[in-house]
């Protein structure tokens, strides 16, 4: 029997690699940056099984390239990259990774949020360019993130993660979802509000919400007005949760007290974009869940999911269940 055909255009772990290996033949590109459309849509042409970080836009277009393409398996958890009515429509699977990289991307979050409460970028530029010359009472003061109230937007996975890490710094912890969660009321003592309620009690307001038409633009000039005026934003969901004009205004205007972003509008970020050049803004390049372990658990997790499509199993975290029920 032939083996499927698998498209892997960026580097994974060897791990995974292999196990796809064993049962599939690997059309495999070692490299971390983008691979050309060329030599994209060339190898997409061949696939039966396409595994993608989710730098990859899967639209209507490229899927017309991909006349023998069974599978798309994302290594991420947010899917708004996928265009999941087309996959659907054509009967091509569609995968994410949950749950391993929920911890991690909490870490991340509450780093960001501590980064910027305490001014730590600013800080470590401060020191490096040499401009410490004389300790001050006043320097570099920061605000303070035990005892403070968080707003949780999204109290899904990774919300109840950072969540968790918020309880342990005694935070009072608000939260906004679409649904209740009753679990966190009762284990972490997390109150619901409505978001107008949240935004406007928190000294962190964090978005853990996926992308969605729903999301889109969640925090415009009328909820960022809504914020105290030393508030922090952390976002680490994605950029387009966030007006980010409006928030770029409120920020110059110091409506708010700062922000700390994983993710923006368009990415990578331009060089000429204002956020750059704002203080109080502590910003890293969507690293939500880079760390190596978590890399490893999120491309495994992508191949199995690839191996049970590919081989007429049910995926542990199929996205469109309608195509098998
Ligand atoms: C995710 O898994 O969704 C991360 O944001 C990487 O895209």
């Amino acid at each position: 029997m032939t083996k499927p055909v698998v498209f892997i255009p960026n580097r994974i772990s060897e791990s995974a690699l292999a196990l796809l290996g064993e049962r599939c033949e690997v059309d495999y590109r070692d490299i971390e940056e983008k691979l050309d459309d060329e030599s994209f849509f060339a190898a997409l042409q061949q696939a039966d099984g396409l595994m993608v970080y989710s730098r990859h836009k899967i639209t209507p277009a490229v899927l017309d390239k991909a006349p023998r393409l069974r599978i798309v398996s994302n290594i991420a958890v947010g899917y708004d990259n996928l265009d999941l009515p087309a996959l659907t429509a054509r009967g091509i699977l569609a995968t994410n990774t949950p749950d391993v990289l929920t911890e991690t991307t909490a870490d991340l979050t509450f780093a960001l949020l501590m980064a910027a409460a305490r001014r730590i970028p600013e800080a470590d530029r401060f020191v490096k360019d040499g401009q410490w010359n004389e300790w001050r009472p006043s320097l570099m003061l920061g605000k303070d993130v035990h005892g403070a109230t968080i707003g949780i937007v999204g109290m899904g996975r990774i919300g109840e993660a950072v969540a968790r890490r918020a309880k342990g710094f005694d935070m009072k912890i608000l939260y906004h979802n679409r649904s209740r969660k009753s679990d966190a009321e009762q284990s972490l003592g997390a109150e619901y509000v409505t978001l107008d309620e949240l935004l406007s009690r928190s000294d962190y307001v964090v978005l853990m919400t996926p992308f969605t038409p729903d999301t889109e633009g969640l925090m415009g000039a009328r909820e960022l007005g809504l914020m105290k005026k030393d508030a922090i934003l952390v976002n680490t969901s994605r950029g387009r949760v966030v007006d980010e004009q409006a928030l770029i205004q409120a920020l110059t205007e110091r409506q708010i007290g700062g922000a700390a972003l994983d993710v923006f509008q368009t990415e990578p970020i331009p060089k000429d974009n204002p956020l750059l050049s704002l203080p109080h803004v502590v910003t890293s390049p969507h690293i939500g869940s880079a760390t190596r372990e978590t890399r490893e658990k999120m491309a495994m997790k992508a191949a199995r999911n690839m191996l049970a499509g590919l081989f007429g199993e049910r995926p542990e975290n199929l996205l469109n269940p309608s195509l098998l029920p």
